[in-house]
């Protein structure tokens, strides 16, 4: 049995040092492929808009659109210290014009109804103060045949992976994060229960080895 979930923050990464650790943090990341890009690719996000909830630095969505041709990317985002960090390094992949970064929240986001093609979101997840808002959010910002994919940390991983994790995570100034944002994850169930609470009608809950994963469409 997990222990209880300890929630980690309900205002999202704030403050320019800690957004500078996490960013150096999330392109060892991606540098190591750890974001599966291709996770994404093969349920079949290849093409349109794409909606990124906590983008945080934005490498996620940025390799995405670094894959794909003709699609774009908008981040709604609840920090404005990442907000600016995830527009300095779409410049620097020279996506400005593909992206565009909005501050908000994703259990009320800023966006008409029917909007994207496709919704993704990486280690956010248990940072929502209300994932059910966040779901139903999900479920109405999709078009119709929309897809989308939540991956996060799972607090229920196997103890002797959670360590060897810790001893490679770089920083090291990011690892106190690490394990607080470890508390806060959900396990498959615990998510399985919340997604039954919301609107979104069509998704599987995936364990991974070290994460879990969410896909489904509206
Ligand atoms: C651990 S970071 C993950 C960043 C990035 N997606 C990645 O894979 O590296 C979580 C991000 O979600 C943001 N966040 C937390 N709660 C949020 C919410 N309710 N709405 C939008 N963004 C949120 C945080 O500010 C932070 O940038």
């Amino acid at each position: 049995m997990a222990k209880p979930r300890i929630i980690e923050t309900n205002e999202g990464i704030q403050g320019e040092v800690t957004v500078e650790i996490y960013d150096q943090f999330a392109k060892t990341m991606r540098d190591r492929g750890w974001h599966e890009i291709d996770n994404l690719l093969k349920i079949g996000m290849t093409k349109g808009h794409a909606l990124e909830i906590g983008p945080g630095p934005g490498y996620v969505g940025l390799e995405w659109l670094k894959k794909t041709d003709d699609t774009m990317v908008t981040g709604c985002e609840i920090s404005p210290d990442m907000l600016k960090l995830a527009q300095k390094n779409a410049a620097e992949y020279g996506f400005e014009t593909r992206t565009a970064y909005v501050k908000g929240t994703g259990m009320t986001m800023p966006f008409e109804a029917e909007t994207f093609d496709n919704v993704f979101s990486n280690g956010s997840l248990h940072e929502w103060e209300d994932p059910i808002a966040v779901f139903n959010e999900i479920a109405r910002v999709l078009k119709p045949g929309g897809k989308f994919c939540i991956s996060d940390m799972r607090r229920d991983v196997n103890p002797l992976l959670k360590w060897g994790i810790y001893a490679i995570t770089k920083p090291k100034a990011i690892r106190p994060g690490y394990l607080t944002s470890l508390n806060a994850a959900y396990t498959t169930d615990e998510l399985e229960s919340l997604l039954s609470k919301s609107t979104l009608k069509h998704f599987s809950v995936q364990k991974a080895f070290f994460g879990l994963t969410v896909t489904g469409w509206q």
